[in-house]
């Protein structure tokens, strides 16, 4: 838990309808992924629309810390100058990742397949998340770690690795990601391969870097393949774009869905298949979600959104896309709030173990504000719109910025405000949430 003294409250009134354009932010994982392989790979690469987002500059940090140097530039794009897969050194003090699971669990694939040492630690937060299931599949490959209790602090001591395959128990893109970015430094082919597809920018920046790897579906499973034929792979510096974040457009998105007479257009979305769930939800719900100017930008799909106000149906969300919109089910929650019947919510175990209890805060949440529910240990259903939202609870945010984001969403649709019990976190992703959402006219304080 973090100090009261470091917490900052704010409430949201509701309003009336939102309009105008605003631009997301960078992508969060693509923009660690952007950091970690410009670091892994030789020479320089610049970075433009990185998010300078807590959990990224922690990102930033420790590759600092492992030999590489840093830069953000006078028009704000981000220099890395690399030093190699195998050229990095063991940092002289604990890596700190803050509160940030994609940070830690990627970087510790890294370090283990660089051979060096370090520690990891993050915040009181993530310091309760799960590091087994990074770590099992490292020390299967070879890797010496050692956690408390399956969690941070853990200390990777520098070991040889073999190349593995190796097939994850939890639908997570960061454990694929960790194992890929170790096989970096290993001899051989090294595959993952997935029951549940989860969101693949490992695998396109790797191959945009040059690494030999592919991807392909078989037998009912999706599998990433890094193949090394000699050694190491050569990864060469490249110059990158990071496109807008569908994650942070979640929030504007429902508020604009669900706020009467609101019109709105989120610029610089991408759209990635495994990361586009929600919006696929919503236009199911009946959410008019328009795609303009859709182009390729950083090796993804972007669009800019043209999102009016709804009138949303509750519908039944099958567990099968529960992993293309893993983090967009706090606003969900809320958008469903507003719609017209239940929805029902299936395949959510992995957000009792995010940022916060995601199903446990939301629950909470949304109780505190009049909205009717049911939950079960990986379920959700939310009985919307039965009469109105009476809205005047405290939420507890668990120091989770998607829970304060999608409650101060709820606010703008609630007959009494909404009052989140801290926003400090909202910085870990989305830095400038408040003036985005102001610029549209909500009025969150
Ligand atoms: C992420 C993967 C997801 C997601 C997180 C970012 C990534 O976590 O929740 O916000 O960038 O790989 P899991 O891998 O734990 O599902």
């Amino acid at each position: 838990m973090q100090a009261a003294s470091q917490q900052s409250s704010a409430q949201a009134e509701r309003a009336s309808a939102l309009s105008g354009q605003a631009r997301l932010p960078g992508d969060k994982s693509i923009s660690h992924r952007a950091i970690i392989l410009a670091a892994a790979a030789t020479g320089t690469s610049m970075i433009k629309g990185l998010l300078e987002g807590d959990d990224v500059l922690a990102t930033i940090n420790a590759m600092r810390a492992l030999g590489t140097t840093i830069d953000k530039q006078d028009n704000g794009d981000w220099r890395v100058c690399g030093v190699g897969p195998m050229g990095f050194v063991s940092p002289t003090a604990p890596l700190d990742f803050g509160n940030s699971g994609t940070g830690v669990r990627l970087v510790m694939g890294l370090v283990a397949g660089a051979g060096i040492d370090a520690q990891f630690i993050g915040d009181a937060s993530l310091s309760a998340r799960p590091m087994e299931r990074v770590l099992t599949p490292l020390r299967k490959m070879g890797a010496q770690a050692k956690a408390s209790n399956g969690c941070l602090p853990v200390t990777l001591t520098a070991a040889p690795l073999i190349a593995t395959s190796h097939v994850p128990n939890v639908a997570s893109a960061q454990v694929k990601s960790a194992i890929l970015l170790a096989a970096l430094g290993v001899q051989g082919d090294s595959e993952v391969r997935e029951k549940i597809a989860t969101r693949d920018h490992s695998e396109t920046m790797l191959a945009t870097f040059g690494a030999d790897i592919t991807t392909t579906e078989e037998d009912g499973y999706y599998i990433a393949k890094l193949q090394n034929k000699t050694g190491p792979t050569d990864l060469r510096a490249t110059d990158l774009q990071v496109p807008g974040d569908p994650s942070s457009a979640a929030f504007p998105l429902i508020a604009a869905l669900t706020v009467p007479g609101s019109d709105v257009v989120l610029e610089n979305v991408m759209l990635n298949r495994r990361r586009d769930g929600l919006i696929r939800v919503l236009r199911d719900m009946g959410g008019a979600i328009e795609l303009l100017n859709e182009r390729r930008s950083g090796g993804e799909s972007v669009a800019d959104l043209r999102v009016r106000h709804s009138s949303l149906r509750g519908i039944e969300v099958g567990s099968d896309i529960a992993a293309d919109m893993i983090d967009e089910f706090p606003a969900l929650a809320v958008a469903a709030a507003s719609a017209d019947g239940a929805t029902h919510m299936a395949g959510l175990g992995e957000l009792r173990v995010k940022e916060s209890d995601r199903l446990a805060a939301i629950e909470a949440g949304l109780k505190a504000n009049g909205v009717a529910l049911e939950a079960g240990d990986d379920w959700l259903r939310v009985h919307g719109k039965q009469n109105g939202i009476a809205g005047g609870g405290l939420v507890a945010t668990h120091h989770d910025h998607r829970i304060a984001m999608a409650f101060l969403c709820l606010g703008l649709v609630s007959d009494q405000p909404v009052r989140v019990d801290d926003t400090a976190m909202i910085d870990t992703s989305f830095p400038s949430f408040f003036e985005l959402m102001g610029g549209l006219g909500a009025k969150i304080v």
